[in-house]
């Protein structure tokens, strides 16, 4: 499975980037506007370290989608255009895809909706988890649905989880198959944390501390 940070924070994908796991960042227009920097800076310093960076439309009719889709897949190779999930949105993946401009979807609450955006052309779907159990529901079911879904179908389409809240829909999104999960940062920098692994590092320091002494 592909991890993906879930950031318009540059700093923050340098350092996730340098631990060598790395392999895409998703941003969003809250995401964008709580770092307050030029978008097509961010993006374009983003893709100079990662291979897939999910540059988000704000236009909701299909024309307008069409040319900033247009116009971001020219930023930079790495450029992944992110369209929302609704029926203009779907004529904009098969714009897209007849075109070669890569997709992802964003704002999938649905295995329904899953199904239509591989049908018109996604590259990649986002279903959002988090919200989905804020909103009392089970975000991972829905997982569990599109993969059982993916297995009888022959999608070029990856299924990306986002809006994971903790380690454990990292782990329980990779136990289902699922082809990308996105994170954000401070989720990701728990990822590699273990009291015992703390303890044990303490432990070896202090008995080598008695060998030097000898
Ligand atoms: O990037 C989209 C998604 O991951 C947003 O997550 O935490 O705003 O529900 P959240």
């Amino acid at each position: 499975m592909k991890l993906f940070l879930d950031t318009a924070n540059v700093d923050q994908v340098a350092e996730i980037a340098s631990w060598g796991v790395l392999d895409g960042v998703t941003t969003n227009p809250s995401l964008v506007a709580k770092e307050g920097k030029d978008f097509k800076e961010t993006v374009l310093k983003m893709c100079e370290l990662v291979p897939c960076v999910s540059a988000q439309v704000t236009a909701t009719d299909f024309e307008g989608m069409k040319k900033q889709a247009d116009e971001y897949s020219k930023w930079h190779k790495h450029v992944y255009v992110k369209v929302p999930m609704t029926t203009e949105g779907l004529k904009t993946l098969k714009y897209c895809r007849e075109k070669g401009i890569r997709t992802n979807t964003t704002l999938i609450f649905s295995a329904a909706q899953a199904l239509l955006a591989a049908k018109a052309g996604a590259n990649i779907i986002s279903p959002f988890i988090g919200r989905l159990d804020d909103a009392g529901q089970d975000g991972m079911a829905l997982i569990a649905e599109i993969m059982e879904i993916w297995s009888h179908n022959d999608f070029d389409c990856e299924v990306l989880v986002a809006s994971t809240r903790h380690p454990r829909h990292i782990i329980d999104a990779a136990m289902l198959g699922a082809h990308i999960c996105t994170i954000p940062y401070d989720v990701f920098t728990k990822l590699p944390k273990h009291p015992l692994t703390d303890a044990g590092i303490e432990k070896f320091m202090k008995d080598w501390e008695s060998v030097k002494k000898k």
